[in-house]
């Protein structure tokens, strides 16, 4: 039998490492604060810093690992990968160089723009406020998205109409990042939907997963902060309604070619799960941003829906030899809610106790992740991030949302979610929107 580490704590890790035991693998865990489900999926588990590669490396050689793959995008983009496989322990996901098509957008926009990679976005990069007025009136102030260049965990991005409301807005925000002495990039503002094509790569081919999409703001109606993502869903057809396989093939293209000018730009081959989030726009389709894993909820749209053995797909990204397996999905619809704790993401009510009635769940057949929670003997307690993963799979839309949102009902606490989440009213709403950007 396989032994299989996965690194990370949260509910994309979960599904990771639920998928390996269903492909036969042995699963131990490596994470930094104690994931229930892994716990329970796992021969053993080490709860420390995922940031300590020599532990890490420990943890793995004592418990003989064949392969690891790695959650969360802070170590990979320090070069977790370069330092298991020098330790000897082959990782199914990419080496820092790879890894900065994340870890670095202003590296990301360069690599696209030098190759003329077709649904790259216009921007620019600056490190002082030399020139940033005059970009601004170039493109037009409601037409600027500022971008620092690192990972900020998903709250650095600062939008026109969103975050921003002025040209004085945008400078003092500029100014902000000169003086933390972060680069940034301004970037084209797009109008759009947006989708996210998750694929396996293993350095050079691309195979695609359903399209999923997520819904980032706290509230019903996209209202509220940003948040992580409150819940994601994906169709029985693989595609969304709004978007057609004419337009996947060309997001898909854009992704290989991807791939393969960071091997001549850089010499680093990309392997493991690459996340691109692209936007569908009047002037095309455009794309966001890549994400060096899965997705965190979207990568539990897919898994579970994945027919191919998931210890198999590692191998073969590993091993360069993707062509040879037959990777396929079920046809079918998902649903994934998140339980978040009242007051997420500004004042999240932590050390709350979440009861989950797992009988009930399992008649209603409704699958659940563990993320951001912690167990303390029987009792499982909020932390300061999404609690729970609630999916619903099903032939159609609406069935995989009736489980979902059954499910949700089945836990218990000073939790919140969105009911809208995966709903045919607001994929309505996400047509219209999708037309009247395509009619103007
Ligand atoms: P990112 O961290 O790059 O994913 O950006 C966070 C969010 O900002 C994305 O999910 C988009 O909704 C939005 N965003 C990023 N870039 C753009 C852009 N060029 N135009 C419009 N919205 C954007
Ligand atoms: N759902 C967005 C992310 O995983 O970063």
């Amino acid at each position: 039998m396989v032994n299989c580490l996965i690194v990370g704590h949260g509910a994309r890790e979960h599904v990771i490492g639920e998928s390996l035991v269903k492909g036969g693998a042995n699963l131990y865990a490596y994470m930094s604060f104690k994931n229930a489900g892994l716990e329970d999926l796992s021969k053993d588990v080490k709860i420390h810093s995922e940031m300590d590669f020599r532990e890490i490396i420990k943890f793995a050689k004592d418990k003989n690992i064949d392969f690891a793959i790695i959650g969360p995008e802070a170590p990979l983009c320090v070069g977790i990968v370069d330092a298991l496989e020098k330790g000897g322990i082959p990782c199914a996901s990419p080496k820092i160089e790879a890894a900065q098509l994340e870890g670095s957008k202003i590296f990301m926009r360069q690599l696209l723009t030098k190759f003329n990679i077709q649904s790259n976005v216009m921007s620019k990069r600056f490190s002082s406020m030399e020139g940033v007025k005059n970009y601004i009136d170039e493109i037009g102030e409601e037409n600027i998205v500022v971008k620092p260049d690192g990972l900020t965990g998903g709250k650095g991005v600062m939008v026109f109409g969103d975050h921003l409301f002025s040209k004085k807005d945008i400078i003092d925000y500029c100014q902000e990042l000169v003086d933390k002495r972060s680069p940034f990039l301004l970037e084209e503002k797009l109008d759009g939907e947006e989708f996210t094509l998750q694929t396996f790569v293993d350095g050079k081919n691309v195979i695609p997963s359903p399209l999923v999409q997520d819904h980032k703001r706290a509230y019903e109606n996209d209202e509220g902060p940003n948040t992580g993502g409150m819940g994601s869903y994906s169709m029985e057809d693989h595609l969304m309604p709004f978007i057609t396989q004419e337009d996947v093939d060309i997001a898909l293209e854009d992704m290989r070619k991807t791939v393969k000018v960071l091997k001549v730009e850089t010499g680093a081959e990309y392997k493991g799960l690459l996340y691109g989030q692209f936007m569908k726009t009047a002037k095309g389709l455009k794309i966001i941003e890549y994400n060096a894993r899965g997705g965190d909820p979207e990568v539990m749209n897919i898994l579970p829906l994945l027919k191919t053995n998931f210890v198999d797909v590692c191998w073969a990204m590993i091993n360069g030899n993707l062509n040879t397996l037959n990777i396929e999905f079920e046809k079918k619809a998902t649903v994934c809610k998140y339980l978040a704790p009242e007051g997420y993401p500004v004042s999240p009510k932590r050390d709350e106790p979440v009861k989950i009635n797992k009988k009930k769940l399992e008649n209603i057949g409704a699958k659940y992740y563990y993320a951001s929670v912690y167990r303390e003997g029987e009792n499982i307690y909020t932390t300061t991030s999404r609690a729970m993963g609630i999916l619903g799979i099903a032939d159609n839309l609406e069935e995989a949302e009736k489980i979902s949102e059954k499910g949700v009902g089945c836990v218990e606490g000073k939790l919140f979610h969105r009911k809208d989440v995966g709903t045919l009213k607001l994929l309505q709403k996400r047509i219209d929107h999708m037309n009247s950007i395509l009619l103007k």
